[in-house]
């Protein structure tokens, strides 16, 4: 079976994915990923509300960026809004990966745990005191688990 490339635009792919572990991989390039792991047979379904979670996590994966870099917002408050986004992270790529459905949802819902899992790990580490910010940092990579750079 070939696994022809599906290209999808990330319209906030730059600031996003060109972050953290993601960075020294994408230098190259900013307009398009693609997804690479599309089946030939592969069906879309519900594409608008898996388009619409999708772009919310990544206003919140953008706004999660910001705040780890954000060296002027007191420490308890960033930590409180770090924590919130985490949790919200955590709460779409949930709902990504729930319901039925075939074709790409059947794509994400194989594959949407890491992201979830880091999620859920991140928060609990931002949650402690001190804080600890290095997986929330890292969750930006977990997006490349299906969108690659072209
Ligand atoms: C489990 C696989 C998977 C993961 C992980 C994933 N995505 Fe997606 N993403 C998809 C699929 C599938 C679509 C829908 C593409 C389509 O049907 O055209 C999509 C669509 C999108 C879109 C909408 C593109 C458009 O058409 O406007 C954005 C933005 C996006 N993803 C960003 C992200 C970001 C940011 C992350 C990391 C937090 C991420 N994605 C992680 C699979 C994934």
């Amino acid at each position: 079976m070939t696994w022809p490339m599906k290209s999808i635009r990330l319209r906030l792919h730059a600031r996003i994915l060109l972050t953290g572990v993601a960075m020294s991989l994408l230098l190259t390039s900013c307009a398009t990923v693609r997804q690479v792991t599309y089946p030939r047979d592969f069906v879309y379904l519900e594409k608008t509300e898996i388009t619409s979670d999708m772009q919310a996590m990544a206003v919140e994966i953008d706004r999660l960026d910001r705040l780890l870099a954000d060296s002027v917002t007191p420490a308890i408050d960033r930590q409180e809004k770090v924590v919130a986004s985490l949790t919200e992270i955590e709460r779409l790529s949930s709902a990504l990966g729930a319901g039925p459905g075939g074709g790409n949802h059947a794509l994400i819902a194989s594959n949407i745990d890491g992201l979830r899992d880091l999620a859920r790990t991140a928060r609990i580490a931002a949650e402690g005191d001190p804080p600890v910010y290095y997986p929330a940092g890292r969750l930006a990579g977990q997006c490349l688990a299906c969108h690659v750079q072209r």
